[in-house]
């Protein structure tokens, strides 16, 4: 402290005071500035950032309620990378999902509606003709009309199963199988419809062949589906091959005909449901309706297989392959 102001004391007070509310009146002025300058600052950013948050959430908000009155195309949009942007987008993968089911249900029920329409204008037509007397009261007659009915309750039986499987309602009884034992439970099933047919069937499996790991009904549901198709496809002196390898921890089974063959751009279809390569040869009594191989792809794949078919072309025969896992 200066020698100055130890001699002027009371002055030096007087000065002391007034600078001290000096300083306080300024103190508080910048006081004041403060708090409200960062006051208004916290509302700018406040509402800025609410402002960011609450404008997605209200979209997504009206976005889902437009979707649940069944506009399935509505999306929200997506702006950046935080975390409401990634809600946004699970959200709209969620609508995609949505919108696929929705058209898939649609088509179903238009496929379902004409598959039953074509047995059933038959039906009709029939009776019509025995009515006005056009066609003769004959067995032939009733035959066809049975024959249509018949082929009805197997497409409405084959449509409950593939809600089934399509749904994975259904439960999957695993346990180690031997490939020969579920070989020859089908081979048993249908040997006598292809001795009718006059088409040889055969099978060769390699001895050490490891035990599958399956449910045995199911995969013998797939290969009677297999087997009966080739029957179906292979013309009278024929022959079709059930062979099976081990790949890995896999096994694959493999049936082989010398029928009618597939041309390359079925392929990629014949395990949609209702596809059939030839829709006039299935027309035909005793036609299928494509369901077959689109339940057996749904079996398999339960199983965590696969499944696909191969063919050189029309009239060079075809083989289906489906893999199933070796036991442990
Ligand atoms: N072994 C085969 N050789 C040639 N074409 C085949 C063979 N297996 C299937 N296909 C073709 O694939 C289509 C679909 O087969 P899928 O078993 O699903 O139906 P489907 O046999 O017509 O009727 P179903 O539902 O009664 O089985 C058939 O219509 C046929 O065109
Ligand atoms: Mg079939």
């Amino acid at each position: 402290m200066g020698p100055g102001m130890m001699n002027a004391p009371g002055s030096g007070l007087g000065q002391a005071e007034e600078l001290y509310f000096n300083f306080r009146a300024s103190f508080n002025e910048a006081l004041a500035l403060a708090v409200f300058v960062s006051a208004a600052l916290a509302l700018v950013v406040s509402m800025i950032f609410s402002r960011g948050v609450i404008a997605p959430v209200q979209e997504m908000m009206s976005v889902s309620q437009r979707i649940a009155e069944g506009h399935y195309n509505e999306r929200v949009q997506v702006r950046g990378e935080d975390e409401l942007s990634q809600l946004a987008r699970c959200f709209n993968t969620m609508a995609g999902q949505l919108e696929q089911i929705e058209t898939m249900r649609r088509q179903l029920i238009g496929d379902v509606a004409h598959e039953l329409r074509t047995p059933l204008t038959a039906i009709k037509g029939s009776m019509e003709g025995l009515m006005d007397g056009i066609l003769p009261a004959s067995d032939e007659t009733f035959g066809q009309i049975h024959q249509e009915a018949d082929r009805l309750s197997r497409l409405v039986d084959d449509l409950q199963e593939l809600s089934r499987v399509e749904a994975a309602t259904f439960k999957l009884d695993l346990r180690p199988v031997a490939v020969v034992d579920l070989v020859d439970s089908a081979l048993g099933r249908l040997s006598r419809q292809y001795e009718e047919k006059g088409v040889t069937l055969t099978s060769g499996l390699p001895a050490d062949l490891p035990l599958v790991q399956v449910d045995e009904d199911r995969v013998g549901q797939v290969l009677l589906n297999l087997i009966g198709n080739a029957l179906q496809y292979t013309p009278a002196g024929g022959n079709v091959q059930i062979s099976a390898t081990r790949d890995g921890d896999e096994v694959r089974i493999t049936v082989t005909d010398t029928g009618i063959g597939l041309p390359a751009e079925h392929i990629p279809h014949i395990f949609d449901r209702f596809y059939r390569a030839d829709k006039s040869r299935s027309r035909r009594a005793g036609g299928g309706s494509g369901i077959g191989l689109t339940i057996a792809r749904h079996l398999v794949e339960a199983h965590g297989g696969r499944i696909w078919a191969e063919s050189e072309g029309g009239g060079q025969g075809s083989r289906f392959t489906f893999t199933v896992k070796a036991a442990k």
